[in-house]
């Protein structure tokens, strides 16, 4: 018989083709990993293009036979014209930092606070290099790849499946007879220094711009509309957790981790296990100093408590996990010269001193700006326009200016007067006094509130931000036209642009006059027709109209952000709309809380998320009539719509609980963590809102005022009976 791999494509049977499609599969992917892993390829490449071309001729005749992991879907099918959205079943969440040894022993203690586990208990962790890269997520049903996307915001990322499919440290069907039904596998894409530094070249040679670092490189490769571009770049895959998961196919981080690797997902060989605090600061050494050598950068080590039983019971904060913890490594330092201190004012008044730098490279990115924090940070570290500076930069973070290099101080510098006026609107600024403490808050605000240009632009900038109102075709440059024209002095005005059309035109078109006068002026060239600016700038306009018309309805975290109230980012806001769930009821909340009504205080300190300084600010925006005017007129134009909990239903989804007495099972923090991520409201005190108060051992006058209210009244085992019908 003659074996199908000698057949010529047209003669091939169908029966034949399956069976080579399938040996074609194995063998390509076998020369990929010798090529792309082990930079050691076995045939020329002109051997290898012809299995690739047999392929795709055998799958052109018979398209019904493709495979789910056919080499053909790596190389980039379809440009796209942008990426869809993709909501993550899980959500992808970041590390808390330690940023010292002292800060890894403090995250210990407080877990074992937690699992109210005794000293001599064994706690295991994981300890894996923080790969500094870009995370992905990679979903795969029956074992197949189905889709991948961006982190995004944790909630929501881009789907670049498309891009994904090209990786070839991705496999497209995993293997092994133990697979979940549905995973959602999470990793880090990256770049190796060796193979950076060949793309740069091949980059320069080509005449386009070179990458900054490994990590610029990976994610803007990443984001490519034309996946056949990504195909072209070295990116790697290290897979180290997971989101959805159908069955775990192990009881601790290490087991799933190496189960991963059983399936053929690329996992890291470097990840150890620590059975306490000194195995963990060992592994942490030793990776900083392989740092040099593991030939990709990372920026720490992430710590991970290893049996998953304890991580679920740990469970998350908002951005978090309880269970793990990224230890970076100290931040890379450069000289340079303080050349300015340019004093910027930001949407919440905040004068803010940023350092003009001379352009210098710190961890191969160059630096021109940093910050400097505030008036008493310049004063501590006596940082003087022309002196030289030591400069810092970690990871994300903003470059900072660690100390001036007094050696180098020239004998004219004169110390830094930091204003007390505003440099925008010319308004005092000054330092709030904190009631209690009678000290001063470290930052100097401009007093011109809503009259202050900075902060009216900026505020509104925020409002019809992406994450905010979301209001397309109003960016920057018109909400600053519109604020000049006087059209939009507050947010609820740009509801009532509809009713002020004719003014709009005559604002957008003379701004288009006075462009084009300027132009040319400047260049020399004659303005276009009017006739054709107005006809663009009245269908610019119309957009812009129907834009904000589908604005109207907007959810609940989105408006609540949209206020641009100190402390209350995107996090935030999704903390306190998901407690509240009705605009009407936070209102309520915020009204009774800066009237010091306790109840309120106490509901608000009780969510697990929210600190002192939120409420604070909380306190400070709502007890503002300004600001309680702008709302009322926003109220008249747009409806919120209540907070949707997005997951399953739970028993006490909703429900306002209340802990009082010992538990015994767990600790306090862990019980009304537990009921939280239920998506239970835990409240301080018992009133005629609470459903259910769970009532330990030596409860006192909660529980009786429960029993005076007829309030249901669960111990604790009985609580767990009733929190455990979900599992
Ligand atoms: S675990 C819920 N493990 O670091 C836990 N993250 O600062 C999810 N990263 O967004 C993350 N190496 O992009 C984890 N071994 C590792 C990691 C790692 C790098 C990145 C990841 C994450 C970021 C958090």
């Amino acid at each position: 018989m003659t074996r199908a791999e000698s057949i010529p494509v047209a003669e091939l049977g169908e029966v034949q083709a399956k069976a080579e499609l399938a040996r074609l599969a194995q063998e390509i992917a076998l020369h990929d990993a010798h090529y792309h892993q082990r930079d050691a390829p076995v045939i020329s490449d002109s051997e290898y293009d012809a299995l690739r071309q047999r392929n795709t001729a055998i799958e052109a005749r018979f398209p019904h036979l493709q495979r789910a992991d056919s080499p053909s879907l790596r190389v980039g099918g379809a440009v796209l014209d942008g990426f869809e959205k993709s909501t993550h079943a899980r959500p992808m969440l970041s590390l808390n930092n330690a940023f010292s040894d002292g800060d890894v022993a403090d995250f210990c203690i407080s877990i074992r606070k937690f699992l109210g586990l005794d000293p001599d208990e064994p706690l295991h962790f994981s300890a894996e290099p923080k790969i500094d890269g870009v995370s992905a997520t990679l979903r795969y049903e029956d074992g197949i790849f189905v889709s991948g996307a961006t982190r995004g915001d944790g909630f929501t990322g881009e789907n670049i499946s498309e891009n994904l499919r090209t990786l070839h440290d991705i496999p497209l069907a995993l293997k092994g007879g133990d697979l979940p039904r549905v995973i959602d596998v999470r990793g880090e894409v990256y770049i190796s220094h060796n193979e950076f530094a060949e793309l740069n070249q091949r980059q320069e040679a080509q005449g386009k711009p070179v990458f900054m670092n490994p990590r610029n490189a990976a994610a803007g490769s990443l984001r490519q509309l034309d996946p056949a571009i990504t195909a072209q770049r070295p990116l790697r895959f290290f897979a180290y957790a997971w989101g959805e998961i159908s069955v775990l196919p192990a009881d601790t981080q290490m087991g799933v981790i190496n189960k991963f690797k059983d399936w053929g997902l690329p996992t890291n060989p470097a990840i150890q296990r620590c059975k306490d605090l000194d195995e963990m600061l060992a592994a942490y050494k030793q990776f900083e100093q392989e740092r040099a050598t593991l030939g990709y950068d990372i920026d720490g080590v992430v710590y991970k408590i290893d049996r998953l039983d304890l991580q679920e019971r740990l469970g998350f904060r908002t951005n978090s996990p309880r269970w793990a913890i990224a230890h970076k490594f100290p931040a890379e330092l450069a000289q340079t010269v303080l050349e300015a201190i340019e004093i910027q004012v930001g949407r919440t008044g905040a004068l803010t001193p940023v350092a003009k730098l001379r352009p210098v490279t710190v961890g191969g990115v160059v630096v021109s700006n940093a910050t400097l924090h505030n008036e008493d940070e310049i004063k501590r570290k006596d940082a003087r326009i022309g002196d030289t500076v030591l400069v810092r930069r970690a990871g994300d973070v903003i470059p900072q200016i660690v100390e001036v290099v007094l050696d180098k101080r020239t004998a004219d510098s004169v110390p830094f007067v930091f204003p007390v006026i505003c440099p925008v609107c010319g308004s005092h600024a000054v330092r709030e006094e904190d009631g209690k403490t009678g000290k001063q808050d470290v930052v100097r605000r401009c007093t011109g509130g809503l009259v202050c240009p900075a902060q009216a632009v900026e505020r509104l900038r925020h409002f019809v931000s992406r994450d905010a109102f979301d209001i397309e075709g109003l960016g920057e440059q018109n909400v600053q036209l519109l604020f000049d024209a006087n059209l939009i002095k507050n947010p609820a005005d740009i509801f009532r642009l509809n009713r002020k059309i004719e003014d709009v035109k005559k604002a957008f078109l003379k701004k288009r006059e006075d462009d084009a006068l300027e132009r040319e002026e400047r260049t020399g060239k004659k303005r276009k027709k009017i006739l054709d600016e107005s006809k663009r700038t009245f269908k610019e306009i119309e957009n812009l109209i129907s834009s904000i018309e589908a604005r109207r309805e907007i959810d609940l975290e989105r408006f609540i952000y949209a206020l641009g109230i100190r402390h209350v980012g995107q996090n935030n806001a999704r903390l306190l709309a998901k407690n509240y769930h009705s605009f009407a009821n936070f209102h309520a909340g915020m009204k009774g809380a800066y009237t010091r009504d306790s109840e309120s205080s106490q509901d608000l300190l009780a969510i697990d998320g929210v600190g002192a300084a939120l409420v604070e600010a909380l306190i400070e925006f709502f007890s503002e009539p300004q600001n309680d005017k702008v709302i009322t007129a926003l109220l008249d134009e747009v409806t919120v719509r209540d907070f949707v909990a997005p997951a399953a239903a739970s028993p006490v989804a909703g429900m306002t609980i209340v802990f009082t007495g010992a538990m015994e099972k767990m600790s306090r923090d862990e019980a009304k963590a537990r009921a939280q991520s239920l998506g239970a409201k835990v409240a301080g005190s018992v009133s005629a809102k609470t459903d259910i108060v769970i009532a330990g051992a030596d409860a006192g006058s909660k529980l009786k005022k429960a029993r005076d209210l007829g309030i249901k009244i669960l111990g604790e085992d009985e609580w767990l009976a009733v929190i455990d019908q979900r599992d």
